[in-house]
């Protein structure tokens, strides 16, 4: 959980002492804590150790510099908030940088007032998202964090997470937070439309090119100049949309259906799946080429239930969304119902989680929200067949690999929480710790 009273932490790191001792006395006055780092591996050290919520970096350093340095953060931590400081007129490092994954760079020598508009713009930037986007996991907050450095880009963004999860509601923040916010934001579902439509809805047509075909029309990615183009359920395109749209990204450039001359486009394009892309791409239905254009910046939403820590937050936010809505005013939910929210699997994710609040509501009686007002899957959940999707594995298995198998997937879908796994597979806590430790079962991350 991120404790919103702590003070925002700041990492500087520069070879330099008395730029450090600068930055630092600078930021402290500004009421930041800042822990100091004199070289790019110490900075890696205590990026470990401490909770940073922005790196500040000089470029030139002895050693490793500020480019490896925020090569590395990142692929540790993706979200990472880096400012780099560069020296006067190093334009193209400075672009390396951003491309990197820098969220900004400052020019040296660097004034007062523009480093601290910079650091607090990058913080501030993630508070404004706290509305939006509800939740203050880990998980959650470092889906803020990349919403916060993509929109400061033109970059391509892919959007995963299971259904439900709330990543329509990312890609239009993604935009919202960028300077393409006063331009459209446009959404397209692409498994709802058949290739032909599809075609024309995102190329648009010259008239005359198909019957019924009266008029030009403009496509998505010509109307969505300026703006952003939300391309939904990427992964059930055909492959010759696939060709189409890889086309249309490299080239920048898009040719209506009918049409000859090619049409300069200005998009920034987000796409979502809830699709194993990869697995697609191996079995030959996803387009390699393409799936690189789109992974370009990802962001991954993970379910609901291995980030419990946003249960609370969600509900209070659809009490308050959907009562309103009702013209009535409640006063929560009692303990029992929050109880079981908090323990439910939650396959359909926040969706599910928002139209149980919506039933609910509809349903008290009271004020308040009973165990009787959630959806019956929801109050049977503690009985653990009715909640636990089992997977099988592949035929041929050794048992020890099945019971490993089995165990992983119950403290997946439980959310690593023991005493839940256990319930779901009937053993006890002791059992399962035992059974844990024998087989050296870890969250992955947690090595
Ligand atoms: N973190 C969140 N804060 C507030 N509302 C959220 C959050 N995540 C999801 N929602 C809400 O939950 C609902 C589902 O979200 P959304 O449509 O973005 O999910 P999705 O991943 O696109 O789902 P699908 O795969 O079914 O298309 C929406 O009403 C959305 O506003
Ligand atoms: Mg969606």
């Amino acid at each position: 959980m991120t404790d919103t009273t702590r003070r925002n932490r700041i990492l500087v790191v520069d070879d330099e002492k008395n730029q450090r001792e600068l930055y630092q006395l600078i930021l402290e006055d500004a009421g930041y804590e800042v822990i100091s780092a004199a070289s790019a591996q110490a900075a890696l050290r205590l990026y470990e150790e401490a909770e940073v919520d922005l790196v500040l970096t000089d470029f030139n350093m002895t050693g490793m510099d500020g480019l490896a340095l925020l090569k590395e953060l990142v692929a540790r931590e993706p979200s990472v908030i880096v400012v780099m400081i560069t020296a006067f007129g190093s334009v193209d490092s400075v672009k390396d940088a951003l491309r990197s994954g820098a969220y900004d760079y400052l020019e040296k020598p660097v004034d007062q007032e523009t480093l601290l508009r910079t650091v607090s713009e990058a913080l501030a930037g993630l508070r404004q998202l706290d509305g939006d986007i509800i939740g203050a996991s880990d998980a959650i907050e470092r889906v803020k964090r990349m919403i916060l450095k993509v929109a400061g880009s033109s970059s391509t963004v892919l959007v995963r997470g299971e259904s439900g999860t709330g990543k329509e509601k990312v890609a239009r923040s993604v935009h919202r937070a960028s300077q393409r916010s006063s331009n459209v934001f446009q959404a397209v579902n692409c498994a709802a439309l058949n290739e032909n439509l599809l075609e024309s809805e995102l190329f648009g047509h010259e008239k005359g090119s198909f019957t019924g075909a009266n008029a030009q029309k403009k496509g998505l990615f010509e109307t969505a100049s300026g703006g952003t183009l939300f391309l939904d359920e990427i992964g059930d395109v055909s492959p010759a949309m696939q060709v189409k749209l890889l086309r249309a990204l490299q080239e920048r450039e898009v040719t209506r259906v009918g049409g000859t001359k090619p049409v300069q486009v200005d998009v920034r394009l987000i796409a979502a799946t809830n699709r194993d892309l990869e697995v697609m791409v191996k079995d030959g239905r996803f387009r390699e080429d393409l799936y690189y254009r789109l992974n370009v910046i990802p962001i991954v939403i993970p379910p609901l239930r291995e980030r419990r820590d946003d249960i609370l937050a969600l509900t209070d936010f659809f009490v308050a969304k959907h009562s309103a809505a009702e013209g009535r005013r409640f006063r929560g939910i009692s303990a029992d119902a929050r109880k079981l929210l908090l323990e439910y699997g939650w396959p359909g994710n926040v969706r599910q989680l928002e139209s149980a609040v919506e039933r609910a509501i509809l349903l008290a009686e009271t004020d308040r929200i009973e165990v009787e007002d959630l959806p019956v899957e929801i109050r049977q959940a503690n009985e653990p067949s009715t909640n636990f999707a089992f997977k099988l594995p592949p035929e041929g298995i050794s048992f020890e690999d099945l019971e490993r198998s089995l165990i992983i997937q119950a403290m997946e879908q439980s959310g690593w929480n023991i005493t839940r796994a256990a319930k779901l597979l009937g053993l006890s806590f002791r059992t399962l710790q035992y059974r844990l430790e024998k087989f050296g079962i870890k969250k992955r991350g947690d090595e």
